[in-house]
């Protein structure tokens, strides 16, 4: 198993590119399974997660083909439907969105249920009510999903919680229906925008994505895509915070500052100069930090996938701030591994209160998932000695090649076998 080997204390300096969306590459990936026509996608980021995705799109029979690197055209010639296995599933809760889109194009869908995770319960159980009041006939069989309709039907859903992955699931569901769709408190990610925006592309009519309340009037058949996968927030947003807490001064190139508005924001009261242009945004190491408290949200709120990193910076600030973690229930694994690098963090239920410190210490250090490993990363990037981040498997799942693209900047991290 690899790990990474951090000498930190250096200030990172430079400018990198941000890679493209994880998180928009996946069910930009799972809306080809709707399309009577091939698939084109570019700017794809090279991670586990994408490899893992295009394993069980294959299942499916589509044939994957890359004429480049960061390139895939997809022949959904001979799509079909069948079964989602509980080895892809189990390591990818995002495989559970292609229940709408076989469901609905096929009449049938077998999806493994997901089970917990690292970070939560996570149950689907938004995507269930929302696909039966559309007319589908669910039953759970040996861990399984089985989903059965005939052409699945327009009706009004209203969600319980904002969920992501549950307004991308009824949405690519409706884009084929019978009738008109209406998603009430529907999630406002850009990822949730950016897929509507595939589906009008291929054909479909949906409106209203970006706000509370999507529409979508279902269309008989669904054609092809061509699409650049837009720039990664979360991974912006990560090195934004690589700057801020080495005390440097680093752009991040071809990104969508206003994805990351949340953050530039605290960044900004934590007392960093955050500028941005139309495609980049710098982060410029000024004085000392000051504590910021944050809860996060739903977007334009505060992305709890970038809550571990913002804790981290919390540690080193001139004082004591609150961090609280609204949406999963149990992702403050990192904070145990902070305190072991010299943090000063008590965590309370949902509510983690950072103490800062004057500076943090060269640790072994377990990663347990994404975000959480991105933190640790963060913190041996700024902590004083080396640091070893163990099973960095996890952030190889969301960041490409993350220590070459951390050197550019000038930092010390090694990638070395365990
Ligand atoms: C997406 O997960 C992202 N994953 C996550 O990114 C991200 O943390 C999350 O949205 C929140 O922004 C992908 O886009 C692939 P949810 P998702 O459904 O869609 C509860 C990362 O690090 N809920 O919005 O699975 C759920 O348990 C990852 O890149 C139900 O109770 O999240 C959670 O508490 C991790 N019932 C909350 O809602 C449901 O049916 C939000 O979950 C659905 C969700």
């Amino acid at each position: 198993m690899d790990q990474f080997l951090i000498h930190g204390g250096k200030a990172l300096r430079g400018g990198v590119e941000a890679a493209g969306s994880k998180n928009a590459t996946l069910p930009i990936l799972t809306a080809s399974l709707l399309a009577d026509g091939p698939c084109r996608l570019s700017r794809v980021p090279n991670l586990r997660d994408t490899e893992t995705f295009l394993k069980l799109l294959a299942e499916f029979g589509l044939r994957i083909e890359r004429p480049a690197p960061r390139r895939i055209a997809i022949d959904t010639s001979e799509v079909r439907t069948g079964t989602a296995p509980y080895d892809l599933v189990r390591t990818m809760r995002a495989s559970v969105m292609v229940l709408g889109p076989l469901l609905t194009r096929f009449g049938r869908a077998q999806v493994s249920l997901p089970g917990g995770c690292a970070i939560g319960a996570r149950p689907i159980d938004q995507h269930l009510k929302g696909l039966e009041a559309m007319g589908a006939e669910i039953s759970i069989k040996d861990g399984y999903i089985d989903a059965r309709a005939g052409r699945l039907k327009g009706v009004r859903v209203s969600f319980d919680m904002v969920t992501v992955t549950g307004t991308k699931n009824l949405m690519m569901a409706a884009a084929l229906a019978e009738g008109t769709t209406v998603l009430e408190n529907a999630a406002q990610e850009p990822e949730v925008s950016i897929l509507a925006d595939l589906l009008n592309q291929m054909g479909g009519r949906v409106t209203g994505a970006g706000t509370p309340i999507i529409e979508i009037e279902g269309v008989d058949r669904l054609g092809g895509y061509e699409v650049g996968v837009p720039p990664d927030r979360i991974e912006t947003g990560t090195f934004m915070i690589a700057g801020a807490i080495t005390g440097g001064d680093v752009t991040i190139h071809r990104c969508i500052p206003e994805h990351v508005r949340s953050l530039t924001l605290r960044l900004r009261e934590a007392g960093l100069d955050v500028t941005e242009g139309n495609d980049w945004v710098r982060v410029l190491a000024n004085g000392p930090l000051q504590p910021v408290s944050i809860k996060t949200a739903a977007y334009p709120g505060f992305p709890t996938d970038l809550q571990a990193q913002f804790m981290t910076l919390m540690t080193l600030a001139r004082g004591s701030c609150a961090i609280s973690e609204t949406i999963f229930e149990n992702r403050f694994m990192h904070a145990a591994e902070l305190v072991r690098m010299g943090a000063n963090i008590a965590t309370d239920g949902r509510t983690a209160h950072v103490e800062g410190v004057e500076s943090l210490a060269g640790a072994h250090v377990m990663a347990t998932d994404l975000r959480a490993s991105a933190s640790l990363v963060l913190a041996g990037l700024a902590a004083k000695g080396d640091t070893i981040v163990r099973r960095v498997y996890h952030i190889d799942r969301g960041y490409e090649r993350i220590e070459e693209r951390l050197r550019t900047l000038g930092a010390e991290i090694e990638r070395v076998s365990e």
